[in-house]
This record gives C-alpha cells, structure tokens and sequence, in this order.
C-alpha cells in the first residue's frame, strides 16, 4: 500500500518517527516511511518532516530509464485525469556520513527526472505540456532516489492547512534556498530568512519588531534592511554591522523581563539560548498578553529525547488568536524548532 514519505534532518529519523507514531519506520537517513493509516494532509504536518510525498510508490528497476518508466507508468493515472499545471522535483536523501553516494546520487536523480520527462513527451504529449519547470505549478511531482535502483514517487497537489501554509511545500525537499548576504553579522541572519519564506512574508517599512536575544545581530540586520524598527535585548551588545543603526535600539538586558512600548509591536523575534521550558513560559506570556502580531520564535533542545515542550508551543499558539501557525524544524535549524505565527493567514 502507498505511504506517506517524510523527509527529515539527517539525526532526526527517531524524532520523526516518534511524532508519527505507530508503523512509522526510518528508510534511510533523513527519509521516514509513515505509519499504513493515510491521514489527509492537514493533520500531517509534522514538526520534524520538513516535506511530504503524499502516497509514495515504491518501485525498484535497474536502469535510469526503467525507473523513470515506472515513475510513469505509477503517476499517469492521476497526471491524466487531471487538468493541472505540474513540476517536478528530483530528490536524494541528505546523508552526511557517506560523502561520495550523495553526489553519485544525485546526478542519477536528476538523470532520472531528465528521462521521465522525455517518456512523458513521447506517451502523453497533453501530460507533459502541463508541466512548469518552474514555481508557480498546481501539483508537485516527486522523484526521490532513496538507493541506485529504488525510487519513491508521489504526485500531489500541495494542500492548504487549516493553520495555514501549504503541505507539501513547494521548495524542493522542504529546504529553502537563501541567498548569501556578506554584510550579514552572523549565519542566524539565514535562519529568519528561511522561517520567513515559510510564512511568505518579510519584514516591512515602518513595521515595529522586538528582537530578544539578539547578539549579534543576524536577525535585527534582517529586520532593519526590510525598514522596521527594532528593538533588540541582548545581555550582550551589538555587532558592527548594525551598531548605531538610526532604526535600531539595543538595549543590553535580560530578554525574560522585557516588556514591550505600546504593544502589540509587528513582530517578536526570538532567538534566545535557554531551557525550552524557560522559553516556552516566555512565549506564553507574549501570545496570552496578546504583544505581538507575528513571531519567529526559536525553543531550543540539548538532547533528541524530549521535544515535549515543541509540542506543547504548537498547540499553545494553535488555540490563541493567532490564525497562521507552523513548526518546523527548518533546513538551517540545529537541535531547534522554529515556530512561527501570524494574526492572518
Ligand atoms: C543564538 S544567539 C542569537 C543570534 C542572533 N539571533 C543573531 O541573528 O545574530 C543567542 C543570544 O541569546 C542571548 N541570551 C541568552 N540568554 C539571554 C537572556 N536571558 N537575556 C538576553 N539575552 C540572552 C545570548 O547573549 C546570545 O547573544
């Protein structure tokens, strides 16, 4: 029977697992087969899986282009039946202990993407002149080649979530793209770009954002190039990318006692290092006073055992008044979760 397929961080498989429950198995690292009840996609939107393949096939065959001809043949039916514009993603897993299978397998991936387009031309010419090679396409199909002759294939519409958002999402592999930034304090900066590209929105003119914990500065210098004020609360003080920045106040104190001006303010951001129950009670207290009209907040983990306290924050802000909300561990995450909610979705 088709499964969900899940792709995860390489080290989060358990974690993943886990949260799926019952019949949920690891693949190989970074992929995680669920469990044989199908759930609709809106209530599988799970904090360790940052992409789904809704109903993946399994098919085994020997060459490139006998397993771009099953692909084919597994997906036509509902690639016929439809009228919808579709693209397609060829994915490997991400595994960082084996340095040479990834690169070999990624080429035969995309070898493998190449021949399935060139099949659906020759079978089915209507099929194939709905296909986009870019954004902006209805439906997603998915190519990933979990091993040299063994893919998993799904074809989906990305589904819209009752808190928002889409699922799957439409990067490739759940992983955002983010462009370097030199003048960038620190590599955090990525880490709010990213979160952003989740909720499709970015900091604006004018907007107020509160940013705790906020040394260097990755994120506030974020902030600041959309045009926002910030300020930002760090025992420590600012690097020299946004030192003196005439929107930016820095005030040097303990991000736990801080009490915003004239709430709400646009935005929380927060990025501080502490227990995630000592977070979680932090977060609280700014959604329940009703401080903020949008967060990108960070809870923090030591171990991989106890992600209690992520779950708990999901359905805190799941039953406030905030209507878009996701968690997620992020491509640029650590051992971190990024939750990340909006008044509208
Ligand atoms: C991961 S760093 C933040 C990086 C920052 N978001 C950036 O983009 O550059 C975590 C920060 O939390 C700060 N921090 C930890 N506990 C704090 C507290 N109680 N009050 C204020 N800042 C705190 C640390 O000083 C540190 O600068």
């Amino acid at each position: 029977m088709d499964r969900q397929v899940y792709l995860c961080a390489p080290g989060f498989e358990e974690p993943l697992r886990r949260e799926i429950g019952e019949g949920a198995e690891a693949l190989c690292t970074g992929v995680v087969r669920g469990g044989t009840a199908l759930r609709p996609l809106s209530e599988d939107d799970h904090v360790f899986a940052r992409q789904v393949l809704p109903a993946a096939a399994s098919l085994l065959a020997p060459s490139v282009r006998q397993l771009a001809g099953r692909a084919f043949d597994a997906l036509l039916p509902g690639l016929d039946s439809s009228a919808e514009t579709w693209t397609l993603h060829a994915l490997v897993p991400d595994d960082p202990a084996d340095p040479h299978l990834p690169g070999e397998l990624r080429r035969r991936a995309d070898l493998v993407a190449a021949a399935f387009l060139d099949i659906a031309k020759e079978r089915r010419r209507r099929v194939f002149r709905r296909y986009h090679p870019d954004g902006g396409a209805e439906s997603l199909v998915q190519l990933l080649l979990v091993g040299r002759e063994q893919l998993l294939v799904s074809a989906a519409a990305p589904a819209p979530l009752p808190r928002g958002g889409l699922w799957p999402v439409p990067f490739p592999a759940g992983l955002v793209s983010v462009p370097e930034d030199p003048a960038a304090p620190s590599t955090a900066s990525r880490k709010l770009r990213e979160a952003l590209a989740w909720m499709g929105r970015s900091l604006r003119e004018g907007e107020r954002v509160v940013d705790l914990g906020a040394a260097p500065g990755g994120w506030t210098h974020v902030a600041l190039l959309g045009g926002a004020h910030v300020t930002a609360v760090d025992r420590a003080g600012p690097g020299p990318a946004v030192e003196g920045h005439p929107r930016l106040r820095w005030l040097r104190g303990d991000a736990f006692r801080h009490e915003p001006e004239n709430p709400p303010v646009d935005w929380l951001l927060c990025d501080v290092i502490a227990y995630p129950d000592k977070s979680l009670e932090l977060l609280r207290r700014w959604v329940e006073r009703g401080w903020c009209r949008r967060l990108v907040y960070h809870l923090k983990f030591k171990g991989r055992e106890d992600y209690g306290p992520a779950f708990e924050a999901r359905e805190m802000l799941r039953t406030s008044r905030l209507r878009f909300v996701r968690a997620k561990h992020l491509g640029n995450d650590r051992n971190e979760v990024t939750f990340m909610a909006m008044e509208t979705t």
